[in-house]
């Protein structure tokens, strides 16, 4: 459902210049949960940005329900972005003055649903992630687990086939790391979900599918490892994916 193909990608600061991708080829199931691993500095926020269309890449595919996207107007990006992809980030940004429902309801004024739905819509994923009962708080009086529960709720709200989380359980200790990493598994059992993380462990235990990459000489190089899983469970190696195993 969704496919990248040789993703090139490089910054210029000044006279430096920096290549954070470097001919990454991937394909994503409908319902998966992929982790992402790799050091700091090696390009993955650069890979779920572009996945996101937050961000785009110098040269290569990224192709969304076997359709190309080369010639996606900024109209067709605004909807992919409000409508297939939900995002979560580390530091979970969510609006410190507004209730919790107001937050998660804010990411439909963007979708443009009506006042009553967005309500509704937001009281529903809320109870879903176990914090309905709190709406009414602004995020500063939650835990860090709690408040990351509440950008999930954000990241669903508006029925995302994606779910991109960028470092998720980064600020969050060992214990509600587990929490948000629990629940983004039932989300990966009807979404795709792509994880960068710096938790190997977390990866292996809940990730249906790792991606590494690997810096070398100033390259990203992603490689496919299989899945500790039952065997129900394992996923096998795509073949664009295995292409760029062997750099
Ligand atoms: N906006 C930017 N401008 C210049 N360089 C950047 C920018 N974003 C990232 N980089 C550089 O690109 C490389 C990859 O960055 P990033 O994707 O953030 O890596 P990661 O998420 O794995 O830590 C790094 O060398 C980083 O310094
Ligand atoms: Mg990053």
């Amino acid at each position: 459902m969704l496919r990248i193909k040789n993703i090139h990608k490089e910054y210029r600061t000044g006279t430096l210049v920096q290549k954070a991708l470097d001919g990454v080829s991937l394909s994503f199931r409908e319902n998966e949960f992929v982790a992402v691993l790799g050091p700091s500095g090696s390009g993955k926020t650069t890979l779920l940005n572009i996945i996101g269309g937050l961000d785009h890449c110098d040269s290569g595919e990224l192709i969304i329900d076997g359709v190309p996207t080369e010639k996606y107007k900024s109209r067709d990006w605004d909807a992919y972005r409000n409508h297939s992809v939900g995002f979560i980030f580390q530091s979970y940004n969510l609006i410190p003055h507004q209730t919790l429902r107001s937050n998660v309801e804010l990411a439909m004024t963007l979708a443009g649903t009506g006042r009553s739905e967005r309500r509704a819509r937001a009281e529903e994923e809320l109870e879903k992630v176990g914090l309905k009962d709190q709406m009414h708080k602004k995020p500063l009086q939650l835990s860090g687990g709690q408040m990351q529960r509440v950008a999930i709720a954000r990241a669903l709200v508006n029925q995302p086939t994606i779910v991109l989380a960028d470092e998720p359980t980064g600020a969050l200790d060992s214990e509600t790391g587990e929490q948000v990493m629990q629940l983004l598994s039932e989300v990966a059992k009807d979404h795709l979900v792509i994880m960068v993380t710096h938790n190997p462990e977390l990866a292996e235990r809940y990730a249906t599918r790792i991606i590494r990459g690997h810096q070398r000489a100033d390259r990203f190089r992603l490689s496919c490892a299989e899945g500790r899983r039952a065997p129900e469970k394992a996923f096998h190696v795509l073949p664009d994916c295995a292409g760029f195993v062997g750099f």
